[in-house]
């Protein structure tokens, strides 16, 4: 496939049609100029071939189990990049030494509220994933921080904080990463022939699907625990399944869905995402179109399911999810 199609099938659900950003998940502009002038392709290509751990921006890339070699991924970076069609900027350095506990203060009262914390991301880009603090250098920071990204809530600060401020906030963004965090590792990647039934012995789920489409996640526990007979299907890229999945669901992601055609039209199927909705709801969909009537999405996602303690198969390293940062009142979220 070339770029726009692999962009249209895999990446538009949350970046949007026209790359604009916020179709789900908060999931940023990828076309915004004052970002695209200033990442390099290695930033771009690194972003999509090992995403965001602990975001819903799986790992696009084979080597970690996602679904694209390096020519496809380098196909759809020259996409993104003929889209934005700004060309990439000489950026400026820091020119003061930063104090992070200074920054800690700037930061508390301006970009938490957005950005959340160390643990936890709000409904910006998290900026304390280790992943993205490789990717960002010093001078992209303060790029992002000065002048902002147009047609976003995420404004130019130029006028509001000093070359001093600036400095001392990165200095404490960079304090985020714990050198200590253990490695993530992956399990085994899935073989497509896992059993899709999770009890097959076991009685027909007798829950209602609210507006015939989502069912909470305590009902899918207690169905779970009473072994009734239904399948969950995580519909997330087979790199995130490699992280952490419910214990016994199946890898259908929502760009391959080939083993939906082995799904008895009379059995039960429960599909999440991270999202909560859209990766499950495009894997729904697939199978209303199939004739299917039993099947509905995780309404809260796995993350809610992980963070209740219910049964998990995840990789050594691998924490629950935090909750999200509670928003001051008056926020936007
Ligand atoms: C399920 C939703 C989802 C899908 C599908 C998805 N992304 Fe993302 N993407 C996100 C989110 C959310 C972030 C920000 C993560 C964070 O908080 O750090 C992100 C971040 C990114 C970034 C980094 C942007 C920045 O400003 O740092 C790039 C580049 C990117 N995605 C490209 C892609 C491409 C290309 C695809 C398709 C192969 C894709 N994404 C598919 C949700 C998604
Ligand atoms: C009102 C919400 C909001 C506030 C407050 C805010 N940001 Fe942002 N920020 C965002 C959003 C949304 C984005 C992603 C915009 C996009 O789609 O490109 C972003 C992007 C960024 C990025 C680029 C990340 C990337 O991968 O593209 C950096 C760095 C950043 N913000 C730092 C800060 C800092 C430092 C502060 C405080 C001085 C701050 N932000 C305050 C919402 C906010």
């Amino acid at each position: 496939m070339q770029g726009k199609e692999l962009y249209a099938a895999l990446c538009s659900a949350c970046h949007g049609k026209a790359l604009e950003g916020y179709a789900a998940d908060h999931a940023p502009s990828l076309i915004t100029p004052t970002f695209l002038e200033s990442v390099n392709d290695e930033f771009l290509t690194r972003s999509i071939t090992t995403g965001r751990p602990g975001t819903s921006m799986a790992a696009y890339g084979k080597k970690l189990g996602g679904p694209l070699d390096d020519a496809a991924i380098a196909r759809l970076v020259a996409f993104v990049r003929a889209r934005g069609n700004v060309p990439q900027k000489q950026l400026a350095g820091l020119t003061k030494a930063g104090d992070p506990k200074a920054g800690a203060t700037i930061y508390d009262a301006t970009c938490r509220v957005c950005h959340g914390d160390l643990k936890s991301r709000g409904e910006a880009v998290h900026l304390a994933n280790p992943m993205f603090l490789a990717q960002a250098s010093d001078p992209f920071l303060r790029h992002a921080i000065v002048n902002g990204r147009a047609g976003t809530k995420m404004e130019a600060f130029a006028k509001k904080l000093d070359e001093q401020q600036l400095a001392d906030v990165i200095a404490y963004i960079r304090t985020f990463v714990n050198p200590a965090a253990p490695a993530i590792s992956q399990l085994p990647a899935p073989t497509g022939k896992e059993p899709l039934l999770l009890f097959p012995k076991g009685k027909e789920p007798d829950w209602t699907a609210r507006e015939d489409r989502f069912v909470p996640v305590d009902i899918v526990k207690k169905a779970y625990d009473e072994k009734r007979k239904f399948i969950i299907i995580d519909a997330r890229p087979p790199s995130e399944w490699m992280r952490a999945h419910i214990t016994g669901a199946v890898s259908i992601p929502y760009h391959d869905l080939k083993r939906l055609d082995e799904i008895a039209q009379d059995t039960w199927v429960i599909a999440y995402c991270a999202c909560p909705h859209h990766l499950s709801g495009d894997v729904v969909d697939a199978l209303k179109a199939r004739g299917h009537t039993k099947a509905a999405i995780l309404d809260e996602g796995i993350n809610d399911w992980h963070r209740k303690g219910y049964p998990m198969t995840v990789a050594e390293g691998v924490e629950k999810p935090a909750g999200e940062p509670p928003a001051p009142a008056g926020q936007i979220r």
